[in-house]
This record gives C-alpha cells, structure tokens and sequence, in this order.
C-alpha cells in the first residue's frame, strides 16, 4: 500500500476558516489516505474560534499571533517566523493555503523556504491592482508564484493564472469552497428544525424588528483601502438611507477591526433602525443573508454567496476579482462612495423591475462540490 499523504491545512482569519472547513472535513474523511493536520495562526481570534467552533474543528497547532490593532509587518513577520517552528518539527507532503490574506502570504513563503510543497485553494483571482483590494491582491500574486498545486475557482482564474505563465497542468478548476460551506451550513439547517427554531430565537433576540417578513438591508465591511474617507462615506450614507426610508431596517454586524469599530459606532450609534451588532456566527449570518432584501457590502466571500440565495450585492469597492456575478447582472460595483451608494441602495428598493433583474439565483462560483476536486488531485500528489 501506498504511503499516507501528510496535509497540513493552514489558516488564520474568519473567511479562510470557512472556505478551508469543508476540506478539513473531507481530508479527514479518509483517514486510510491522508493524515491531516490543522494549523491555525489565529491572525483572527474571536472571528476564527467563531468559525471553528460552528465546524466542530480543533486545530493541532495554534501560533495565537493576533494582537489587537495589529499590522501588516507584525502579522508578516510573527506568522513567518512561526511556521519556521512548525516546519521544523512537521514536513508535510502539502501544505494548503487559501486565498488572499497575510496569513497566505506568509505561510506559503515559509512552505517555500522550507521545502514544503504549497497548493493554494482559491487561486487565481485578480484585479491586476496591487492596490485594491491592498493587501490582498499582492498577497494571492506572490503566493500564486509558490504554489505547486493551482486550486482554481472558476475558468476566469485559471486563465488568469496560465496569462502569468502558470502551467495549465498544475491547475485545477474546482469551484470554490465557500459554496460547499454554505450548503453545508443550509443542509444543517434545514435538516433540523430544533435548528432552525434555535437560531431564530437567538437572532430574535439580537434584533429587535421583525427580520423574518419586514424588508431588511444587510451591511458588512472591512477592506484597508476603505479606511478613513472611505468609511466615512459609508457611513454617512448609511446615515441618509436610513433617514429616508425610516421604515427600514439596516442590520450592520461590525467587524471587530478597531479602523472599522471607530467611525461606524460614532456616525451610526443613534438610528432605531439601524442595528450595529457583534460579528455573527457563520451559521446565523448566513440565514440572515437568506431573508435579507439587498446587500452591502465590501466582502470578497459575500460576492460569492449572496448570488447563491437570489441576494441583489452591491459592492463598495471600484474593482473585484469576483466579476463573474457583475457581469451576470447580480452584482454591482457602487465604491466607497456616498452618492453612489444611496443612489444603489435606493433604485433597488424602488424599481421593481430593476430588483427583479438583479435578485435571481445562481451559482457562478460553485456547486457545492469544490472539495472532492481538491481532493481528487492530493490523492494523486
Ligand atoms: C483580514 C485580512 C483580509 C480579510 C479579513 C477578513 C490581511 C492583511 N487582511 O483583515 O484580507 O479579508 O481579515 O475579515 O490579511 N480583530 C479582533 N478580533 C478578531 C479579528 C480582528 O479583535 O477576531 C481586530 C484586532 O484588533 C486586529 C484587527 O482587527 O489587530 C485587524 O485584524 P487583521 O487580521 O490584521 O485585519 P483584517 O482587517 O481583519
Ligand atoms: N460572515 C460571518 N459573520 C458575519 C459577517 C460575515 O460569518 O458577521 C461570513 C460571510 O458569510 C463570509 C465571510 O464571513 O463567508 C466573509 O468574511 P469577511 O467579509 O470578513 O472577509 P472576506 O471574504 O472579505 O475576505
């Protein structure tokens, strides 16, 4: 028999947890071929354990590096140096990253200085702007330049990846990971009414209107390239949306970074229907997306699911990597721009027709089966 082939599965922030879980879950579905191991770096912590905790995950190693207020040379440098210590005492035949983030980054220059092959899920997107989204665009580029095995989303990122002269051979496209998670999360759901009768009561609670039949706008953002004037603008036209339709309701959940705390909670504080609550777990957010009316929003993993459900995004940024639901016509790109903002927001909420144009379901980034693809290339590494 063969020998068993030793994964390591790496990840740090909130997103990366949710796309990785399935594939931890799989891997470790066939314990006669891989032995698996969990490293996160908890560049995120209440975010991740969020996550892991949803997905029943225990991780084998924790490098627990966030600190809060943290940046860019900090998480660089200590997730660097921590995977020096994992590599040293675990040689994986593979070790996966996700995405975009600096926990990628970082890991897959440490499986490349160790020797480790790296194999990157989520691979290819680009806006060929090293500035937006910043980081993350210079962040997939390096690590699409280590990478052994290409885990491509779509035949948009494959062609992009073979533009930079990426061997065709090396990638796979798979669909991407989110939309395992979220079937998943949905089958979860649906499966269990005690489930589904929990959840509703604990998002009764968080939410004092009646999220289930009353229209709802759900907000969420985070990027670099946002913060300060960016926020700002967001924020004030939040301040006007919910001014002028003050029979609706805006249900913001905060991400826990301190640039996005600051200006959100001083401009938005004070509106009865707008409603700034903690991160929610995956579980919970994503059956609030399902009876949402719009999104809004500059989350890369939200361009992705919101399609899925029928949900009308707009997205606060000048550029995505993800066009494919632009150019179907569910997505639409507003920027961090305050009239353009309250300008989307508002025609969707007033012409019907244009609701209906941009509210129906599809699956541009998946069919819930991205991990066994995955799985059918690491049989074979
Ligand atoms: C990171 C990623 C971004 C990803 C996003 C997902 C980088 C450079 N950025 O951005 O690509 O889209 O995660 O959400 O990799 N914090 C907490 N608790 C948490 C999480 C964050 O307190 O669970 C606070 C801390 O003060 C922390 C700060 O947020 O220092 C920033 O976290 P960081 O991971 O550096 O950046 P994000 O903006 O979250
Ligand atoms: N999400 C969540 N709780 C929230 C907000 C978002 O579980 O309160 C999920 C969301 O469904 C998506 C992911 O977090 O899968 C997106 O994370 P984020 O926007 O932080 O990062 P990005 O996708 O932009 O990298």
């Amino acid at each position: 028999m063969s020998k068993k082939k030793n994964i390591m599965l790496v990840f740090g922030t909130r997103p990366e947890a949710i796309k990785m879980a399935p594939l931890v879950h799989k891997l470790k579905a066939e314990p006669e071929i891989f032995n698996v191991q969990v490293c996160v770096t908890a560049q995120h912590r209440q975010m991740l354990d969020q996550v892991l905790r949803i997905f029943d995950i225990v991780p084998d190693i924790d490098l627990d590096v966030m600190k809060p207020g943290q940046d860019l040379f900090d998480v660089t440098a200590n997730v660097l140096q921590a995977m020096k210590g994992v590599f040293d005492k675990n040689k994986p035949d593979a070790v996966l990253v996700h995405g975009d983030t600096t926990t990628t980054l970082a890991t897959a220059m440490a499986g490349f200085y160790a020797g480790v092959p790296v194999g990157h899920v989520e691979a290819g997107l680009r806006t060929h702007n090293l500035y937006a989204p910043f980081p993350e665009e210079f962040n997939r580029q390096v690590a699409s330049r280590v990478t052994r095995w290409h885990f491509a989303p779509t035949e948009l990122s494959r062609a992009n990846l073979i533009a930079e002269r990426v061997d065709d051979e090396d990638i796979t496209v798979t669909g991407n990971t989110v939309i395992d998670a979220l079937y998943w999360v949905l089958n979860r759901i649906d499966a269990d009414g005690d489930r589904s009768a929990k959840l509703t009561q604990s998002l009764n609670q968080t939410l004092p209107f009646n999220w289930q039949s009353g229209r709802f706008v759900l907000i969420t953002g985070h990027r670099r390239e946002n913060f300060g004037d960016g926020f700002l603008q967001i924020c004030e036209a939040l301040r006007e949306l919910a001014f002028k339709f003050d029979d609706l309701h805006f249900v913001y959940p905060v991400h826990l970074n301190p640039n996005v705390q600051k200006p959100v909670r001083t401009i938005l504080e004070d509106f009865s229907n707008v409603h700034l609550v903690e991160p929610l777990d995956y579980e919970p957010f994503v059956y609030l997306l399902k009876h949402s009316y719009v999104v809004l929003t500059d989350s890369g993993g939200i361009q992705e699911e919101a399609p899925s459900l029928g949900k009308p995004v707009l997205v606060m940024r000048d550029v995505t990597e993800r066009p494919e639901a632009v150019d179907a016509g569910t997505v639409e790109l507003v920027g961090a721009n305050k009239e353009r903002i309250i300008a989307g927001v508002s025609r969707l909420l007033e012409d019907e027709a244009h609701y209906l144009k941009m509210s129906y379901a599809h699956n541009p980034y998946g069919d819930g089966r991205a991990c066994d693809r995955i799985l059918a290339v690491l049989r074979n590494i």
